[in-house]
């Protein structure tokens, strides 16, 4: 499939909303104004939002990760006295997207929504044209989101040891989907084959949201994904299920046992998200963003939404910009040792 750019989904304002935290960001902009530097920062931020803001999803529309974005837009859209478009940058496991967003205007009017993909591409992209820690902000954390193992309805095991089994005895047949190197169901189908001793065929998309519509139509066999798309079509039938790769069983797919009980411990992966913005854009502006952000997450309908879909959404200390760095930083060295371990580079 090309990649491609795709707008859709405007989250719609309701203007004049009070905001809990503009005080604070009020306090922060007249303290600088007085320090008399950054004067064209602090009055861009004074006016912000003036225009449509841009959140760029690195996958397809339809998609887990494109999920979890519209579901926060239009709550932080109202909050912030704007509005959100949501554009889908699809290609290269994400990097394409979180390329042009280094790359855009600091203004605070294109923002990235990208998950656990952005510690994993310095070790799997040598030729990654951005730097995750030096040319961007986080503004703040987003959700987990724990992963499934699917299968298409008519894939021959029906539990989770037969699954082992039967992958182990046709690994030369079994095909893998995922959304390009990198992505969630890259990661987590790299560790299913180590833990399984065998090499699958894969298959690669553009977002896992294309994969599944090939999944349910029997067009692939197998695929990890994260529940945010998958537990409609699990609790339709649509698709076979086999674990989820949490720690503790998810509560919307109460019979599915996790990796671990089911013998494979080592397959363990939960999909972190947050928001992020080019290196240059003023503090001030990302607060105003964190700010709406966390508004947003306590949202009863988000809240709900996500818990339906077997996600949580970040809590208020999580949601900034300082815990959401602290994540990437320790992100990053986690996921090095096992990339080079598995030997897997996007060269
Ligand atoms: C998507 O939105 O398509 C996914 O997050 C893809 C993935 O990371 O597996």
């Amino acid at each position: 499939m090309p990649q491609g750019h795709s707008y859709d989904a405007v989250a719609h304002p309701r203007l004049g909303r009070t905001r809990p935290w503009a005080g604070l960001a009020a306090a922060t902009l007249t303290l600088a104004a007085c320090g008399g530097g950054g004067g064209g920062d602090v009055e861009a931020a004074a006016a912000y939002p003036e225009g449509d803001i841009t959140f760029v999803v690195p996958f397809s529309a339809g998609g887990p990760t494109d999920t979890v974005t519209r579901l926060i837009a239009e709550p932080m859209a109202e909050e912030l006295g704007g509005t959100i478009v949501v554009q889908n940058v699809e290609g290269a496991g994400g990097t394409i997207a979180a390329g042009e967003v280094a790359a855009a205007n600091p203004d605070g009017y294109t923002v990235l929504m990208h998950h656990i993909g952005m510690s994993t591409a310095p070790s799997l992209y040598p030729e990654l044209p951005y730097d995750p820690l030096e040319d961007f902000k986080p503004v703040g954390l987003v959700t987990e989101v724990p992963m499934t193992l699917v299968a298409r309805s008519d894939f021959e095991p029906e539990t989770m040891e037969e699954f082992i089994e039967y992958v182990k005895e046709n690994a030369d047949t079994v095909t893998l989907a995922n959304a390009g190197i990198g992505a969630a169901s890259h990661l987590c189908g790299l560790l299913l084959q180590e833990a399984l001793g065998v090499e699958l065929t894969e298959v690669p998309y553009e977002g896992t949201g294309p994969a599944l519509t090939d999944l349910v139509a029997g067009e692939v066999d197998i695929m990890c994904d994260q529940t945010t798309n998958t537990t409609g079509q699990i609790q339709a039938g649509e698709i076979k299920a086999y674990a989820v790769t949490t720690p503790e069983r998810v509560e919307s797919l109460p019979d599915l046992p996790t990796t671990e009980e089911a013998g494979l411990p080592e397959l363990e992966v939960g999909v972190w998200h947050g928001l992020y913005v080019p290196t240059e854009t003023p503090d001030e502006i990302v607060q105003e963003l964190t700010g709406a952000l966390q508004v947003a997450l306590q949202d009863q309908n988000v809240i709900d939404q996500l818990a339906e879909l077997g996600a949580a959404p970040s809590s208020e200390e999580e949601a900034t910009p300082e815990a959401h760095l602290e994540r990437l930083e320790q992100q990053i060295e986690l996921w090095r040792p096992i990339i080079e371990q598995a030997g897997v580079s996007a060269d």
